[in-house]
């Protein structure tokens, strides 16, 4: 199927928050959980939609708390469905919706596995199951996770045709030192202008505390892509890691939003502070971040082993 023409997308997650409050980090129970409620409590307040998942430890609980008291400021959610088959897919969906206390999720992002990958990629029966849980509006839309050892799916998918229309965007980390959309699958998105949410905002921290502090980084990867990433940071003149990397992902026009965690007010301030008045960087900082990304995917992301990194 030829590109769409790029208007035809355009309002396609345009009523997006520019930056979504990404809630991981409410699951953590070393954190007293008034103090994660009342985090929860501001990014509701700021109005900003919401990245969700049963799967981050008790980050529901949380939300229940923050949302019942006050209902009429329930943000729009994002949420993880999945995983193998349908039955299992529809069951997630209720995983979410009763700790939560509601009766539909604005976004599903579908997370696919096994049968159910295989047939999102060649056009079978699931695309009848997700048209049929749209049209009640128990989930009003979809996106397409994609990791390095999954962009084949999201590609066959929308090079067969069979995506569009139930797919409104795609959602992979995207962010200074992550990009995991196999190189193939990224040129397509970005010459078919297909709308996407960036995820992990700030890669998991500032760019000098991966690169210098032991451990900061999660894996070593990530500690080397920060020694390559930190001086076109500091060449940049931008004093702040977030708004540095706030800016980065709403450099391409592709970019809808971006999804950062915090469980720290200061922190989410910043976040909200950098995602006002959005600026995008300088073209010859995306590009050479681009570059990188380019390398990156194929010298390490194809090839590692799925879930490795
Ligand atoms: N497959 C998926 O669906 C998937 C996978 C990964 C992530 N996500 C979504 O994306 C969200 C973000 O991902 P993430 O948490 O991995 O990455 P991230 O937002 O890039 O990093 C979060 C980390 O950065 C710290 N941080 C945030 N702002 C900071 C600041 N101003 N200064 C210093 N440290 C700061 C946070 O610690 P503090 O709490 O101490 O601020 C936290 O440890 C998740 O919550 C989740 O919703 C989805």
């Amino acid at each position: 199927m030829p590109p769409l023409p790029s208007t035809q997308n355009a309002a396609l997650l345009s009523d997006l928050s520019s930056y979504i409050y990404g809630t991981t980090r409410l699951g953590d129970e070393q954190i007293p959980f008034g103090d994660r409620v009342k985090v929860a409590g501001m990014a509701m307040d700021a109005g900003v939609w919401f990245h969700t998942s049963h799967t981050y430890g008790d980050a529901l609980n949380v939300l229940r708390t923050a949302f019942d008291q006050d209902r009429a400021r329930v943000p729009k959610l994002i949420v993880k469905l999945g995983w193998t088959s349908i039955e299992e897919f529809k069951n997630v969906i209720q995983q979410n919706l009763e700790p939560l206390g509601l009766d539909s999720l604005e976004l599903g992002q579908l997370c696919l596995g096994g049968q159910l990958a295989e047939e999102f990629a060649n056009g079978g029966t699931c695309y009848k199951e997700f048209e049929q849980i749209k049209s009640t509006g128990l989930v009003k839309r979809f996106v397409v996770e994609v990791f390095p050892w999954t962009s084949w799916i999201a590609l066959k998918a929308l090079r067969g045709g069979y995506s569009a229309g139930l797919v409104d965007g795609y959602i992979f980390y995207l962010n200074p030192l992550q990009r995991f959309a196999s190189n193939e699958l990224w040129n397509e998105i970005v010459s078919r202008n297909e709308p996407v949410i960036a995820m992990r905002t700030v890669a998991g921290g500032p760019v000098h505390q991966l690169r210098d502090v032991p451990g900061a980084a999660w894996k070593e990867y990530l500690q080397k892509r920060a020694v390559e990433v930190a001086p076109v940071f500091e060449r940049s003149g931008i004093s702040s890691w977030p708004e540095f990397c706030v800016r980065f992902a709403h450099s391409f026009p592709q970019v809808r939003a971006t999804v950062g965690a915090t469980a720290r007010p200061e922190n989410l301030q910043e976040f909200l502070r950098a995602a006002d008045n959005i600026r995008p960087l300088p073209q010859e900082i995306v590009r050479e971040i681009t570059r990188l990304h380019g390398r990156w995917s194929d010298e390490l992301d194809m090839k590692a082993e799925p879930w490795s990194m």
